[in-house]
């Protein structure tokens, strides 16, 4: 059989305080009704003081690791694909090589947005393909609370804060990443977008400051997102050679339940095969894959040789799909 890189082992972690529509219903003018209908979302998890996106992610990274039965010392590649690092530089990816103590590992960031784990995944991939007796931590974690403008309704009832992650390893036996299809389109960057971002620099906290938070196009986000992600998925598809109707279960971006029906029913999707929990963590950006498929993973829907079919859109715009056969 053929080399191949595999998903060993899946991590996640949220941050422990709820936020609930009603909660959101205080702060501005909204309804449980309207972001229930709209979006499908009914809670989010917020991160409080000192957990920063490289603490939700060394914790997520901590369960991966304890899932493969490695230690920290054990990875020799660490990527994290984030947009809302707590600082600029060093990586997320450095302060959780520090968090976690993988002292042997490289480390870096991979900024795609909503698509950003798996931009990650690929680049890890090529890394196994060179040399397969790497591991590889690949996580996804975001703290988008502290890029969302808390006065406006437009966005702040969208997104929530999370940490994913797998360990990728090499395999031989036939599973693991089957085919990919990666996509950017920087021209419709303006459509949602950060221009400068919240840090632990102090002066950025001034209240003045207006330039750092999510602004978005909702509508133009929905229209290519539905679009984006289903010609990415039936690309996959045909490289793969695999029809819709042989993957088991579809791990997509999880931004709003009406983009994610859209696309199951443009794909002719039975709704059993599509793994849904936007409902109660809202759009953790590139958190939602790797956070979904530890949940898929742990509670046993994801079986030895099922192929499972994972896709993102998100800001700049990027998008993709990457189809894998559990291992
Ligand atoms: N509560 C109540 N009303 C709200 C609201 C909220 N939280 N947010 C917006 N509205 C209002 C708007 O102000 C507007 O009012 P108006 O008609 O008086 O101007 C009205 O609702 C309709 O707004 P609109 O933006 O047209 O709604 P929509 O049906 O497009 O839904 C989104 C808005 C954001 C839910 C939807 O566009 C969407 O999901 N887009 C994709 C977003 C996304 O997933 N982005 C990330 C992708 S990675």
């Amino acid at each position: 059989m053929s080399l191949r890189a595999t998903i060993l082992a899946t991590g996640s972690h949220v941050p422990a305080r709820v936020l609930t529509n009603a909660d959101l219903e205080k702060m501005v003018d909204t309804s449980d009704e309207w972001i229930t209908s709209r979006t499908g979302i009914k809670t989010r998890h917020i991160a409080g003081p000192g957990e920063y996106t490289s603490i939700l992610a060394a914790h997520a990274a901590q369960k991966a690791l304890a899932a493969a039965g490695l230690g920290a010392a054990d990875i020799d590649v660490l990527v994290v694909a984030t947009i809302s690092a707590e600082m600029t530089m060093p990586s997320c990816a450095c302060l959780v090589q520090k968090e976690i103590g993988a002292v042997n590992a490289f480390a870096f960031d991979v900024n795609a947005a909503c698509s950003g784990f798996l931009y990650a995944l690929s680049v890890a991939e090529k890394q196994i393909l060179a040399d397969p007796s790497l591991k590889i931590l690949v996580i996804g974690a975001e703290t988008l609370s502290s890029r969302v403008d808390w006065q406006d309704r437009n966005t702040c009832v969208l997104f929530g804060d999370a940490a994913g992650a797998v360990i990728l390893g090499s395999s031989h036996r036939g599973d693991g990443l089957l085919a990919e299809k990666l996509f950017s389109d920087g021209s419709l960057y303006n459509l949602l977008y950060i221009d400068a971002a919240q840090s632990l620099n102090a002066d950025l906290r001034n209240e003045d400051f207006q330039g750092s938070s999510i602004k978005m196009a909702g509508r133009d986000v929905f229209k290519y997102a539905v679009k984006a992600m289903e010609s990415a998925v039936q690309v996959v598809l045909d490289k793969a050679g695999v029809a819709v109707s042989e993957v088991s279960l579809v791990v997509p971006h999880q931004a709003n339940i009406r983009i994610i029906n859209k696309l199951g029913q443009k794909l002719g999707l039975d709704p059993e095969k599509i793994y849904i929990n936007v409902s109660r963590y809202g759009n953790t950006s590139a958190a939602t894959i790797p956070l979904a498929l530890d949940e898929a993973n742990r509670a046993g829907r994801l079986q030895s040789g099922d192929l499972v079919m994972l896709c993102a859109f998100g800001g700049g715009f990027t998008w993709g799909a990457t189809l894998i056969k559990w291992q």
